[in-house]
């Protein structure tokens, strides 16, 4: 079964990747290490002691990629810079060939008529800032990304129109800072809301840097969104859930859209409250043009007495009892729905682009074919919701699938599978799985709906 989905005439469809995720060729014509090129070398963070060291083997063949996308009948393309392979120190002398590469990739995606939208920032400080500041953790950082977005903007910004400062500041802060299971693996509760406000501070000044020198090009940044929900309707699940929200989204969005962070955040994590000085705030809300959601799943809340100050505990399994009817228990796509309602009502009805949605499916090639099912129906199920979102007022002007092609998840190595195209990562072999011609034949019907 198939619902008819209809969007706005030029919505964008897409797919979203992270350059650590696919490029590869960690050393090639100068690049600078990455917190993750460290990271992924070191024993027992990664899944299996896998690293990305070839990952996609984009970086080597990025063509490759781009037919595929072509193949998908795709119209956008999210990617994202390796800042040191720009800037190998994080600052000061600039590596021209990595310029070059991106320069290229977006000449590529223009013949083929693919927008293209650039993360500046998906996760991968480069190693010698980590060692000169601490990363995001230092005040400095912010100077020195919105000085590499300055960089990048002058040379693209020409050809690309859509600029994503930072990618998910939430889980860079939190799983790179707090827990440790990602680069840089700090462990400190601190050092979390540091480098949170420190994000947040970098994107204020790169949306300056950025209308310095293309003032006609749109800057947005993507957040990581949660709908929460206490784990059973008691009122210290309830205040868990409340708080939960606060930490993990309205920090966020307070911070961008109305200058101040959420002052019941820190009455009970009072001993982290970050150091903020006079003016950062006005840099932090400082208009911008868009919002990047990244929508998975919901999170249920639970009060919980072990957690000193924060006294809640998050976790994406419902309750017992709970669970789509198709999708399982994890998928919520009633959240697309959710959460637009949210901007439209508390945040002025941004623009929003979906930045990221998908599934990870457990792939399986027969007869070399991959019978997705659930993936499709997963990105269906979620695409009704935000079509519904639409109708219901909200300004959301597109939709990327995380992701274009298995890739490298992370802590989670090849573990995991959540593109639209299966890759084989001994020999490098692409096939497109059912999901992916299912969305290219609903992104061409949509422009013959269009033309209709
Ligand atoms: C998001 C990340 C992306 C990918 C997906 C599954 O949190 O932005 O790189 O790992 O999750």
């Amino acid at each position: 079964m198939t619902t008819l989905l209809q969007f706005p005439a030029d919505f964008l469809f897409g797919c979203a990747t992270a350059a650590f995720q696919i490029e590869g060729s960690p050393s090639a014509d100068g690049k600078g290490k990455s917190i993750w090129d460290t990271f992924s070398h070191t024993r027992g963070k990664i899944h299996n002691g896998e690293n990305a060291d070839t990952a996609c083997d984009t970086y080597r063949n990025p063509e490759r990629d781009i037919i595929l996308l072509d193949e998908l009948s795709l119209n956008a393309y999210r990617f994202s810079i390796a800042w040191s392979r720009v800037v190998p120190e994080g600052r000061g002398r600039v590596n021209h060939k990595g310029l070059d590469y991106y320069s290229h990739l977006v000449d590529m995606l223009l013949e083929r008529k693919i927008t293209p939208f650039i993360t500046l920032f998906h996760w991968d400080t480069p190693q010698a800032l980590q060692e000169l500041c601490g990363g995001f953790a230092g005040r400095d950082m912010p100077s020195y990304f919105a000085d590499y977005g300055e960089i990048v903007v002058k040379t693209l910004g020409d050809r690309v129109k859509y600029w994503i400062t930072l990618n998910e500041p939430w889980e860079h802060a939190f799983f790179g800072h707090f827990t440790g299971e990602h680069a840089p693996g700090v462990h400190n509760p601190w050092a979390y809301f540091k480098v949170a406000h420190h994000e947040l501070l970098g994107h204020g000044k790169a949306v300056e840097s950025i209308r310095a020198v293309a003032p006609d090009v749109k800057v947005g940044i993507t957040l990581s969104q949660f709908p929460i929900y206490p784990y059973s309707e008691t009122p210290l699940h309830q205040d868990a859930a409340r708080f939960a929200d606060l930490f993990m989204n309205r920090f966020y969005l307070d911070g961008l859209y109305r200058g101040q962070y959420p002052e019941a955040l820190f009455k009970r994590l009072w001993p982290f409250r970050p150091k903020v000085e006079p003016g950062d705030m006005d840099i932090i809300s400082r208009p911008f043009d868009f919002l990047g959601v990244n929508y998975y799943t919901r999170q249920y809340a639970r009060h919980v007495w072990y957690v000193p100050f924060f006294q809640a505990w998050v976790d994406r399994d419902p309750p017992p009892g709970i669970s789509h009817p198709e999708l399982g228990p994890q998928a919520y796509p009633e959240g697309m729905r959710e959460l637009n309602k949210r901007y439209r009502e508390e945040y002025d009805n941004p623009v929003v682009y979906i930045t990221e949605n998908g599934a990870e499916i457990e792939d399986v090639v027969e007869n070399g074919e991959i019978h997705d099912w659930g993936r499709q129906r997963y990105i269906e199920l979620y695409l009704v919701e935000l079509a519904q979102a639409i109708a219901d007022g909200s300004d959301v002007r597109g939709y990327f699938i995380w992701t274009l092609m298995d890739n490298f998840e992370w802590s989670s190595g090849f573990s995991k599978r959540m593109g639209l195209v299966y890759v084989n990562h001994q020999n490098q072999e692409r096939i497109i799985k059912d999901s992916g011609h299912w969305v290219a034949g609903l992104v061409r019907a949509q422009s013959s709906i269009s033309h209709l």
